[in-house]
């Protein structure tokens, strides 16, 4: 999948690339608050990137797909975002978006909503009867971000690390 927004290119990431590799360690060292809310390691180095960019089937979702982007901006080709798209193997049709992040100094200039929209009607055009996200408790600003973009709470849940928040979909709306 590649989508080309207004601004931004987004485009599956691969382990192999070394650009790719930086410019994602700058990007996730750029958002301490959110990784310390979920528990995550807050510094990452590159070989930490390369585990996220592992091929499928993904050491850390084996009975999941998983497709993880770069957001670049198109206008300087800079890495602006990630989002990770996961869905069960067998499909369920629906689609999480596991992971969403934009640069820490770039948030709230609207990048986050357009890469969103931009997944929704990729994903919706393709069939998929709904989008899930799940939003760590502590992360009330990410709460904002979702309910605006029209999702809906549906229930408590515990991350992977045990860390609890709230799961939130947004079906696809009727033809
Ligand atoms: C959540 C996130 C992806 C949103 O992207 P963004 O580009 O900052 O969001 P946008 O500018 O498109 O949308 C802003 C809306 O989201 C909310 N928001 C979330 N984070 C924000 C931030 N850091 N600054 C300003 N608004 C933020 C506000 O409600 C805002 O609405 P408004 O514009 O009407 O005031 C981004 O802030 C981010 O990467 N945060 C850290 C990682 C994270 O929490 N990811 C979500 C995982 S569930």
């Amino acid at each position: 999948m590649q989508i080309e927004t207004e601004r931004l290119l987004i485009e599956e990431a691969h382990a192999d690339d070394r650009a790719t590799i930086d410019g994602l360690v700058a990007l996730f060292n750029s958002n301490p608050e959110f990784h310390r809310a979920s528990g995550e390691r807050v510094i990452w180095a590159a070989a930490d990137l390369e585990n996220y960019l592992a091929d499928d089937p993904n050491p850390r979702y084996p009975d999941l797909e998983s497709h993880e982007y770069t957001v670049r901006e198109r206008a300087t080709g800079l890495i602006v975002g990630t989002v990770e798209l996961i869905a069960p193997i067998p499909s369920d049709r629906i689609n999480w978006i596991a992971l969403m992040m934009i640069q820490g100094d770039r948030q709230g200039a609207g990048l986050g909503s357009e890469v969103v929209a931009a997944i929704e009607h990729e994903l919706f055009s393709a069939g998929w009867n709904e989008i899930r996200v799940f939003v760590h408790r502590d992360t009330v600003l990410a709460h904002q971000f979702w309910t605006g973009a029209g999702y809906q709470p549906i229930g408590e849940a515990l991350s992977a690390s045990g860390k609890p928040g709230m799961v939130l979909r947004k079906p696809r709306s009727a033809p």
